[in-house]
């Protein structure tokens, strides 16, 4: 008996996904990580500097099925996306694999997810205002999905590249997206950084009381985007302790001694299971230190998954044939 697998393209998922039902996924996920129904090994990076970029292998389970995502990331790539990626789809029981998939908008969608769960914990109630450091690929689903959460009247945007900030101005007509300086982005209910850079970009003295951060582009060793007394200021809430530490906004001012990890507050899947609350009054500053975990692909991955097999999309193919261990 032969068995197929299932193709999905970039275009497939983006005919399928719809953010509402990723962030439900997402937040899923952080729950059954805390509850311990869902593993995740750490993530695997292969270090590139002679090519100015980094793969990741990302493996997690969720019930009787796992994921792995191969995915890169190389600022300043060549006529291509900065981040992109690949993701496996596996049935636990058997080891077979139902589908291979895009990863590539699978992780802008999951990403910004993440960030719509931590705000919708962490920042005020009332927050009507969004700043975005960073208006590239990441930046658009972090738009996408925190105005799902936030019924939001304007979002102050800045990059580097007018291109990119045109872009995300044209792609968000519904939403009031006003180009500004960072200091201006950085005075916003809710932020959310989603840049490569290696030193910070956001000041303390720019950051208003009661404001909620989400750090996103800092991923990687040596990354940070926030000046570090942001985050000696801040109730800070993690992904996930050992990855954040490593590679997370937290690691640079954790290798140089400006915090210690007694100074995170949670995880976020402690804050979404109830365990420790997302802030504690209308003053604080709180961060949510995104590194992207293996759960979150997982999650997605099963949603699209079945989203696909439900209304007919993709290819299937004879990509493991049984005969081959005969
Ligand atoms: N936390 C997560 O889950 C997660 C997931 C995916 C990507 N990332 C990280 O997020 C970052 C962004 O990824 P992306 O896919 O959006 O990349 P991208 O290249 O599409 O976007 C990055 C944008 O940042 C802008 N930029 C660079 N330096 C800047 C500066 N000093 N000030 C303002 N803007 C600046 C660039 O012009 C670009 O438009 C990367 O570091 C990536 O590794 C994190």
């Amino acid at each position: 008996m032969t068995q197929e697998t299932l193709i999905l393209s970039y275009h497939d998922l983006e005919d399928l996904i719809e953010i509402s039902m990723v962030i439900e996924a997402v937040e899923r996920a952080f729950r059954a990580y805390e509850d311990k129904t869902a593993k995740m090994p750490p993530k695997v990076y292969l270090d590139l500097p002679e090519f100015s970029g980094d793969f990741r292998a990302m493996p997690a389970q969720i019930g009787e099925h796992a994921t792995i995502k191969w995915v890169n990331s190389h600022p300043k790539n060549l006529n291509l996306p900065t981040v992109m990626a690949v993701v496996i789809y596996s049935d636990c029981r058997t080891g077979f694999p139902l589908a291979i998939m895009d990863g590539t908008l699978l992780t802008m969608y999951r990403t910004g997810a993440a960030s719509a769960v931590a705000s919708k914990y962490m920042a005020r109630k009332d927050s009507k205002t969004l700043g975005l450091a960073g208006c590239g690929a990441q930046a658009r689903t972090q738009l996408l999905a925190i105005s799902h959460v936030f019924d939001l009247d304007a979002v102050n945007v800045f990059d580097l590249s007018e291109d990119e900030v045109r872009k995300i101005m044209e792609a968000h007509p519904e939403v009031n997206v006003i180009p500004a300086p960072l200091e201006k982005v950085s005075a916003c209910d809710i932020i959310a950084t989603t840049t490569p850079v290696r030193s910070p970009i956001i000041k303390r003295e720019w950051i208003r009381e009661g404001t909620h951060i989400n750090a996103v582009g800092a991923d990687a060793p040596g990354k940070e985007e926030l000046d570090p007394a942001i985050i000696q200021d801040a109730r800070v809430v993690v992904d996930e302790i050992e990855q954040a530490s490593n590679g997370g906004e937290i690691n640079v001012p954790l290798k140089k001694g400006f915090i210690t990890r007694d100074h995170i507050w949670a995880t976020l899947g402690e804050v979404v299971a109830g365990k420790k609350s997302g802030r504690e009054n209308e003053r604080e500053i709180t961060v949510f230190d995104s590194t992207g975990l293996a759960i979150q692909d997982a999650a997605t991955a099963e949603l699209i998954y079945n989203l696909a097999t439900k209304e007919g999309r993709g290819t299937w193919m004879e990509l493991v044939h049984p005969a081959a261990v005969a």
